[in-house]
């Protein structure tokens, strides 16, 4: 297990290195940030007031050799994404390592009701994808193929999307939810690691909306904390898999 000298921030590509991919075959990883009382979000409905810089060093560096950034409908409505673009040298290096220049947002929805004003679409270095169902509403399919590359599926199912993006050769998968998103691919026991981040707040749960859950925890081994500014940065992988 890796804890830093107390007080001393990872940064730069040591946060990178902090963060590997496997070499080969699928990897699926969880970034998410949470409270000390377990909310998702702040009053606002927003994950980046209970986030902090040092929260999104890790959500960079994660990014940084990522294939592809996997969201929820609902993430990309509340977040209002900004271009998934790599900074020069990280292009570079992800084109020696064989990679796209930048990882490609891919978006999970049914009803395809996105906020299609977001620059996110045109002005990322790759066009987005939609993942949605095999029967999409016509209107809603012609305006989603007006901003982004539409993968109709056989189905929602976690299995189905991993393997849509991995047909792409989209290997190295960043979850950044939302809560329901996520919650669909540990049920369906395809997660790998979690990187979560605990805010050193309460936002108030009493009121958050929630599923039936899961059936049965799904445990995971810690492999690193990293903490800075009240921040703890927690790195957990399946069991066996450090
Ligand atoms: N704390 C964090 O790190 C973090 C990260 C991300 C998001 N958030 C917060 O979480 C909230 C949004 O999360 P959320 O749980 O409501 O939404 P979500 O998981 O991002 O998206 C849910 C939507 O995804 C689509 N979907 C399609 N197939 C699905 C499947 N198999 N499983 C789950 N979703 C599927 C549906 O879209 P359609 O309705 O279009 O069919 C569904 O409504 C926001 O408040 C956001 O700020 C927090």
């Amino acid at each position: 297990m890796v804890f830093p000298a107390p007080g001393r921030r990872l940064a730069g590509d040591e946060l990178l290195e902090a963060y590997p991919w496997p070499d080969e075959g699928r990897w699926v990883r969880a970034m998410m940030v949470t409270t000390l009382d377990g909310a998702a979000a702040g009053p606002d409905g927003l994950s980046g007031s209970i986030s902090s810089p040092v929260d999104g060093d890790v959500f960079t560096a994660v990014r940084r050799s990522a294939d592809a950034v996997l969201v929820g409908a609902g993430t990309l409505r509340a977040e209002e994404y900004g271009p998934m673009r790599a900074a020069e040298p990280d292009a570079e290096r992800r084109s020696a390592a064989g990679q796209a220049p930048a990882p490609r947002l891919a978006i999970v929805s049914g009803s395809l009701d996105l906020p299609w004003s977001l620059p996110v679409w045109a002005d990322s270095a790759l066009t987005p994808l939609v993942l949605t169902g095999p029967s999409p509403d016509a209107d809603a399919l012609a305006t989603a193929r007006e901003h982004a590359e539409v993968l109709t599926l056989a189905d929602l199912e976690p299995a189905t999307l991993l393997a849509a993006l991995t047909d792409r050769g989209l290997r190295r998968i960043v979850c950044e939810g939302g809560p329901s998103l996520l919650e669909a691919v540990v049920a369906a026991g395809l997660l790998d690691e979690a990187d979560i981040t605990l805010a050193p707040v309460f936002a108030g749960t009493a009121q958050t909306p929630r599923t039936d859950g899961l059936t049965e925890v799904a445990r995971l081994d810690l492999v690193h904390l990293l903490t800075a500014e009240g921040y703890v940065m927690a790195r957990y992988v399946r069991p066996g898999h450090r």
